[in-house]
């Protein structure tokens, strides 16, 4: 994932849930009323189809300590990506090479039973063509790319040792995503061990420059699965992502299951200024390094942006579920103020709640990253840069905040005598304002201000459906997923020996998955790590870790929903 997760659960405490029991919740969950809150669907049990238990997963002792060798194998091998890295057959791609060289050996089954491709060179690609071409296949995604270490003499292990304590596995890349990727060929390996052959087809895709940009693998990749499958043309797409898998709750725990069913838009608002030089002995009154830092300020003052929660935004819903299923663990007045359908009253009220993780979900986040300008003490600036990063939120486009931001600067401009330029061909500035800053009749040619996006500008993700009622592939996504969740106690807590009680509903990100390139290719995309929250620990930093028992129920999940669609007539 390019960015951390936000917590969006407020903290667990250790009171009693004062909420209807499991029977009680089962049975609601059934009635599904029109103006019910947070519906669930039924649960889907694995099918009858000869092939063994998921359980065995977590509970057999000689596979949990192959799979660990299996992960901390991956681990061992430094993937790790620079934003420099732009050429697939950059030498710096090599330990790629030995990477897929390892899965090779580790997935003989996978290697020899599935159709395996190479896309844009290092892009990997496994089918598992089923026999049944009329259903829909299934997507799932991960990245062989991780994010290179700082300093290694600050990790507890070495970061690429796959050192594993006999409860966590160590390493860079243990959480993000090397889990995931193993998780899933480890169960199409066991499948075929069980001499599976697929009735819908079942499709692998693995990038390789996630933690980059994502054009080498997943832009590619993308592409070459449109072309051969059309449009929407995968029942579901599987990423990593999403908030996981939170607890509320002691012995009667609630466990939501969260899906991150859409993504923040984004983009990057480059700056160019250039001014005449001269002496700093004989100064104007402000440098171009003065101008860009007002700009600055002002962007930073003017017109701020607002958290927005409207009953469409996916973080509505989940609230819903929480309000609903553990109203003691939340705000008491969280159902009141959903119910009143007051947006911006209830976006203000969260986001103060529960801190910048949330305030963010809710709203466009603006932030000034880079800066460049001046070569010398006694020269004047003559070509000064800046960037600004923004995270469109749901209901801005990315359109709107280049207008505010031209809104903003045009008069700071104007009052320095520069032409703004800026070569957003979508943009519509009819009218008095384009007139006036591109108007050229007052200033002189070389004093300019040219705005441009860094990589072409990203819309907020489209929101996949999570009405059980109406979408039914969301409703056997969920079912599979409760079905899984409640078969055994959460491993992570001690004390609990309760099979706890599963709620599935969406949220969004903030940050951006390699599913960006993927959103022609279905409706259902699901951005969703199933690892529990407190199960995996510092993703992009030092330490960074998963334990097993987390990695193992991962890949609980991915074996049941693959079983579960496989034979699935909608
Ligand atoms: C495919 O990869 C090439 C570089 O190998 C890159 O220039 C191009 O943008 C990628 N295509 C897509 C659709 O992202
Ligand atoms: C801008 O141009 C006007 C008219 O030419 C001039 O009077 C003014 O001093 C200029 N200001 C700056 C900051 O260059």
């Amino acid at each position: 994932m390019k960015s951390l997760l936000p917590f969006l659960g407020v903290a667990s405490t250790t009171l009693a849930l004062s909420i209807p029991d499991t029977q009680q919740i089962l049975g609601a969950f059934t009635d599904f009323s029109a103006r019910e809150t947070c519906p669930q669907a039924a649960k889907v049990a694995a099918p009858n189809d000869g092939l063994h238990d998921a359980s065995h997963f977590l509970s057999d002792a000689v596979f949990r300590s192959r799979q660990a060798k299996r992960l901390s194998g991956a681990v061992q091998v430094p993937t790790s990506i620079t934003d420099y890295m732009v050429d697939p057959y950059d030498p710096a791609f090599e330990p790629f090479v030995k990477f897929q060289e390892y899965l090779e050996e580790t997935f003989p089954l996978v290697h020899s039973r599935a159709k395996v491709e190479h896309v844009n060179r290092l892009g990997l690609l496994f089918t598992l063509q089923g026999s049944d071409t009329a259903a829909k296949p299934l997507l799932f995604m991960a990245h062989q790319d991780v994010v290179p270490i700082d300093d290694p003499s600050d990790w507890t292990h070495p970061p690429f040792e796959g050192y594993f304590d006999g409860e966590w596995m160590w390493g860079r890349g243990a959480s993000d995503c090397k889990n995931v990727l193993i998780g899933l060929l480890s169960v199409v390996e066991e499948l075929f061990e069980q001499d599976w052959a697929p009735q819908r087809t079942v499709v692998l895709a693995f990038g390789y420059d996630e933690e980059s940009h994502g054009f080498l693998g997943a832009g590619n990749l993308s592409s070459a699965l449109e072309e051969r499958y059309g449009k929407d043309s995968f029942e579901f797409v599987l990423d990593e992502g999403g908030m996981g898998v939170q607890s509320l709750g002691g012995d009667d725990e609630v466990v939501y299951a969260l899906p991150g069913v859409g993504e923040k838009g984004s983009i990057d608002l480059v700056m160019e200024m250039a001014v005449p030089g001269g002496h700093s002995s004989i100064p104007p009154a402000h440098t171009g390094i003065g101008i860009m830092a007002e700009i600055l300020y002002s962007l930073e003052r003017q017109e701020l942006f607002s958290p927005w929660l409207h009953e469409s935004h996916p973080a509505h819903g989940m609230l819903e579920c929480q309000a609903r299923y553990s109203p003691d663990h939340v705000e008491p007045w969280l159902a009141e103020k959903l119910a009143a359908g007051d947006a911006a009253a209830l976006g203000e009220a969260l986001a103060s709640s529960r801190g910048a993780a949330v305030r963010y979900l809710l709203q466009t986040s603006q932030a000034a990253d880079l800066i460049h300008g001046g070569v010398k003490t006694n020269a004047l600036p003559e070509k000064i840069s800046a960037t600004v990063n923004y995270r469109v939120a749901l209901h801005q486009t990315p359109d709107e905040l280049v207008d505010r931001a031209l809104r903003i600067i045009g008069p700071i401009a104007e009052s320095h005598n520069l032409t703004v330029q800026h070569d957003f061909p979508n943009l519509d500035l009819e009218g008095t304002r384009r007139q006036s800053l591109l108007d050229d009749d007052t200033d002189a040619p070389e004093r300019t201000l040219t705005l441009s996006s860094l990589s072409e500008p990203l819309m907020p993700a489209p929101i996949s459906p999570t009405d059980p009622l109406s979408s039914k592939t969301w409703a056997r996504f969920a079912g599979v997923t409760r079905s899984v969740f409640e078969s055994h106690p959460n491993p992570l807590a001690s004390s609990s020996k309760k099979n706890p009680t599963v709620v599935v509903t969406g949220d969004i990100m903030t940050g951006n998955t390699d599913t960006r390139f993927y959103w022609p290719l279905s409706r259902n995309i699901y951005r969703w790590s199933p690892s529990r929250v407190g199960g995996t620990a510092n993703i992009h930093t030092v330490d960074e870790r998963i334990r097993l028992d987390v990695h193992l129920e991962g890949m609980m999940l991915y074996y049941d929903l693959i079983r579960s669609f496989d034979q699935w007539d909608e």
